[in-house]
Formats: C-alpha cells, structure tokens, sequence
C-alpha cells in the first residue's frame, strides 16, 4: 500500500522516487495529480500503467518558472498574457513545442503540440527542486472521478503507487482550464478551475468555444468522470432508491426520502460547490444508491465546468465500466 506522507516532509521521498523513474501522487491546488518526470519514459509509462489510461490520452506537463516554461513550447503573445496574469494557477496552455526540449513522446500521445502548467504549492517547490518538468494528469484511475484528497487517491490508486504526498483539500477542487491558441484568438478546450469569463476579461477578448477540429482534448471524451451510480440532472424530485446532490437552499421535492443527500454549497456558492464535487460524488456513489439525482446548478462563473463534470459523469458508458 501506498505511503501517505505530509507535504512538510514529503520532498525527498517524492525526489528520490521521481529520480528512479517512478510516480508519486502529489496535492496541486485543483486536483491531485499522478506525477512522473516528463523527460523519463519509464516514469511517463508508469503513470499509464497506474491509471488504466487508454494511451491516446496526453498529458499535462507542469512546469516550475517561466523559464522551464519557453525551453519546453513556443509562446505566442497571447498565450504569454495568460501565463503572466494566471501562473502559478489553474490554467493549462496547449503551445506548440520546441524541437528537442526533452520531453518524452509519450507524455503529448505523439501531437506536435503540449499541455503546459505551472501550478501553485508543492507540486512548484517539487519541479523546481527536480529541475525537471513533470507529466501529470488527475489521480485517479482511468474514467473515474478526480482526487481532491490524499485518502481519495490512495483509496483508488494506493495498491499501484508506492507514495501519497498529503497537502489536505485541494483548494479548487476542479481540474484547470484549458486554452488552445488558435491563430490570433484562443479556444476554450477544457472549462476548469479558472472562469472563462475571468480569461476573457483578462485578454479584453472572448474564448472561441465548441468543436475544434478533431478531438482536440480525448480526455474530454463523454463519459470520462463516471461514478458507479448513474446519474441524472435537473433533478426538481427525487425518486425511489436515489441519492440527491443538492445545490442552495432550494430542494428538490421529496429530497426528505433521499437514500443519502449532500449539498454542494448551502449559501449557493459556486466556488464551494466546485471544491465539494467530486468527493461528494464519490460519497454519494458510495451510499449504493442506483441513481444520484442532482439539482440544477447555474451556468455563470465555474458552474459552466460543474455542469460539464455533471454532464460528462451522466453521459451514456461507453469504455469506462463493464455493466455488473
Ligand atoms: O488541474 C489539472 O489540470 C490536473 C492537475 C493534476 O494538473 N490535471 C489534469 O490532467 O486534469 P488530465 O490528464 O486528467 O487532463 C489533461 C487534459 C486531457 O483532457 C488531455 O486530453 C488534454 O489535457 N491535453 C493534454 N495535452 C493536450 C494537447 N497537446 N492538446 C489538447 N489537449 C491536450
Ligand atoms: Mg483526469
């Protein structure tokens, strides 16, 4: 089993392990990522073995500075208004890469482009001290829901993965944005951790949004954050045998009879209820019911990447969970 360890006492372990070409699972402030050095293919391939993770799926490199950041991918000036308004934070830029920057092929499923992120906390204080950047995507196992704590982690991954680096709750509790340069505009991929609205703000311009050519995310595949239960939203009552995820102060009819209720955010607090998402999913999943119920949750702000989780967990299986 995995070894939990806080992240005040966490850093040479992490090193060592990451060093040998092996994984580590270590707090972010979105969700708790799987981390392997990004120049190693062995440590990249240990992160897919971990997972369960179909190979088409490429992956997140964090970075420690600026610095790191340009020897890795080729900023347009855009994207470089991002990274000095958002970073270190939730927000991921797809670039295009430079030639012979070391990164291992399997980390950007072989495209000529990469995910890059520099995120806050230990992860940071991690990659710099490595010197190196590290591929990581959530913790979790392939098409479940992502680890906000280090027990969720080592609940799912701990038999697989030798350490669990410990840095409580993570504050967001939603995976990051994703933004994509696209000649002299740039596209919404993935909505995350970061509102839209705050990055549209911040360029003084709007995020084209829909279908890019292609898959251009695979991670967004439909049902990639399924719970066991199946889920169902909008919910305005709760019917036999089903959980109910709550939202405010509203409640949907007969919530009384819930087979196990829990509530995003009392106040009606986007923010909160992003933190709470995934954890209560995985608590309401655990209560047996068949179904989870949830009410509905407005768009604005990080409610647009709430419904999105909410949407991609109630989309028909496909892949993700053999039928019991
Ligand atoms: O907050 C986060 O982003 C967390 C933490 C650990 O950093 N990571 C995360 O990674 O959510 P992951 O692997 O679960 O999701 C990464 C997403 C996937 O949807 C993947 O398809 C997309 O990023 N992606 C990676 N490289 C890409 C690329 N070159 N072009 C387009 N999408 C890419
Ligand atoms: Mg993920």
């Amino acid at each position: 089993m995995a070894e939990i360890l806080a992240a005040g006492e966490a850093l040479e372990r992490a090193l060592a392990l990451l060093e040998s070409g092996d994984v580590v699972a270590i707090p972010t402030e979105t969700v708790y990522g799987l981390a392997g050095d990004a120049t190693n293919g062995i440590g990249v391939a240990r992160i897919f073995e971990a997972k369960g993770r179909p190979r088409f799926n490429p992956l997140i490199a964090h970075v420690a500075d600026m610095a790191m950041a340009e020897r890795i991918a080729v900023f347009d000036p855009l994207s470089k208004r991002l990274a000095e308004a958002f970073w270190p934070g939730p927000l991921t830029l797809v670039l295009p890469q430079r030639p012979g920057n070391g990164i291992h092929p399997l980390v950007t499923a072989g495209l000529d482009t990469i995910a890059l992120r520099m995120p806050r906390g230990f992860g940071g204080d991690l990659i710099a001290k490595l010197g190196r950047p590290l591929a990581a995507p959530s913790a979790n196992s392939s098409g479940r829901i992502s680890a906000t704590t280090a027990q969720a982690v080592a609940d799912d991954l701990g038999a697989r993965i030798k350490l669990v680096v410990d840095g409580g709750a993570t504050p967001v509790g939603l995976e990051s944005t994703i933004v994509k340069a696209e000649g002299e505009r740039l596209r919404l991929l993935r909505p995350g951790g970061i509102a839209a609205e705050e990055i549209e703000a911040a360029l003084g311009m709007a995020l084209l949004r829909g279908g890019a050519a292609g898959v251009e995310a695979p991670g967004m595949l439909a049902s990639h954050y399924a719970p066991g239960a199946a889920m169902r939203l909008n919910a305005g009552a709760v019917g036999k045998d089903e959980a109910l995820l709550g939202f405010g102060g509203q409640r949907a009819e007969g919530w009384r009879h819930a087979a196990a209720f829990l509530n995003l955010s009392i106040s009606g607090d986007l923010r909160e209820a992003a933190s709470n998402l995934f954890a209560y999913m995985q608590e309401l999943d655990r209560s047996g019911a068949r179904t989870i119920a949830v009410e509905n949750i407005p768009f604005d702000g990080l409610g647009e990447a709430i419904n999105d989780r909410l949407s991609r967990a109630a989309a028909p299986r496909d892949n993700t969970e053999p039928t019991p």
